[in-house]
């Protein structure tokens, strides 16, 4: 006959497992990587945060293409940090992405084989240097709206990177604004050009939001679990709301004839956005997916070298550090600090 353990040392069922996650996230306090989680909450936040850091390396893309064509210096410097910080995002997140059991490789090769996605926007093209700045103001401002929520999110490490992201795009979204700016207050030729880049991006930047509540198949679920503090649409609602006096400061206008104030809801009403069009971008079907995966495959192979160099280092640092002490050095009679180098002497 056996005799059960003593309560306390017993290890916790299913539903008391349970019942303290969901008391955890009810009190706003945070789930780290160590504690129990169910297993839907762990593989929302891997598609989640994998298809956050997809986007960030995707996105340099479309904007690396005018670094070489920048106007002037400070324009390329700016342009470079820019870009350079969306890669050190990508990082942020695949480490989060690794702490709840994935490896990097394992979501780049969902990437590579399409099984996996990135935001939609990326598969649009930049057509003239105004679009580095409406990127900045709209993509990036619209991401910061996405991703300031995000900072409390429930899951530590995601909410923790997301801190950090949101300091640096919120320069990216001032840099964008600044350069429309001094387009818009160009030439004439420099002003079309700032509107017709705000004309292109504003449609999509409206969709990064996802689709409309009543068709989000994640959104409820997330809100319970506090990954997510506020549906698509109140987001999206928004970001109009914060754009239309930026776009009035900027002196350019936004592509919607059905943009207008509405005193009785406190909000800017806006016309309908085409989610079909959002349907086929996101089925590969855009003016660029093939081109943006196409390239992330070659950059990942032509780094192949630098992945397997930084390994047999990392190899060669375990080692280091497991072997035994040995020997003390031979004690040789010091070289002349400026000794003639015949060949004998090593450093
Ligand atoms: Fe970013
Ligand atoms: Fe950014």
């Amino acid at each position: 006959m056996t005799t059960a353990p003593p309560a306390e040392q017993r290890s916790p069922g299913p539903s008391e497992l349970e019942r303290a996650f969901d008391a955890a996230v009810a009190a706003e306090e945070r789930i780290e990587p160590r504690d129990w989680m169910p297993d839907a909450y762990r593989a929302t936040l891997v598609r989640q945060i994998a298809q956050h850091a997809h986007s960030e390396i995707i996105g340099m893309q479309p904007e690396a293409n005018w670094i070489t064509r920048a106007p002037s210096l400070r324009r390329k410097a700016i342009l470079i940090a820019k870009v350079q910080d969306e890669a050190g995002h990508g990082l942020y997140l695949y480490s989060a992405a690794e702490t709840l059991g994935v490896s990097r490789d394992e979501l780049l090769d969902k990437l590579h084989a399409g099984r996996q996605r990135y935001s939609s926007i990326f598969n649009y093209p930049t057509l003239t240097w105004a679009d580095v700045g409406a990127i900045g103001w709209l993509v990036d401002g619209a991401a910061i709206t996405n991703q300031v929520p995000l900072c409390r999110c429930s899951y530590g490490p995601y909410a923790r990177a997301m801190v950090r992201i949101c300091k640096e795009e919120s320069f990216h979204q001032r840099q964008g604004y600044e350069l429309l700016l001094a387009l818009s207050h160009g030439t004439e030729a420099q002003h079309a050009m700032a509107q017709d880049a705000v004309d292109r991006w504003w449609w999509p930047s409206l969709m990064m939001f996802g689709p409309p509540d009543d068709r989000s198949a994640h959104s409820a679920q997330s809100m319970a679990w506090k990954i997510k503090r506020h549906s698509n649409d109140e987001l999206r609602q928004r970001f109009v709301d914060i754009c239309v006096p930026q776009a009035a400061s900027l002196g350019l206008t936004l592509p919607d004839p059905d943009l207008r104030w509405n005193e009785q809801r406190g909000h800017h009403d806006f016309g309908a956005i085409d989610w079909d069009e959002f349907s086929q971008v996101l089925k590969g079907n855009g003016p660029c997916n093939e081109q943006r995966i196409d390239q992330r495959r070659r950059a990942h192979d032509d780094g192949a070298w630098v992945r397997e160099a930084a390994s047999a280092h990392a190899v060669k640092r375990r080692a280091r550090a497991t072997e035994p002490p040995g020997p003390p050095p031979a004690v040789s009679s010091p070289t002349p600090r400026h000794a003639p180098q015949n060949g004998a002497t090593t450093t």
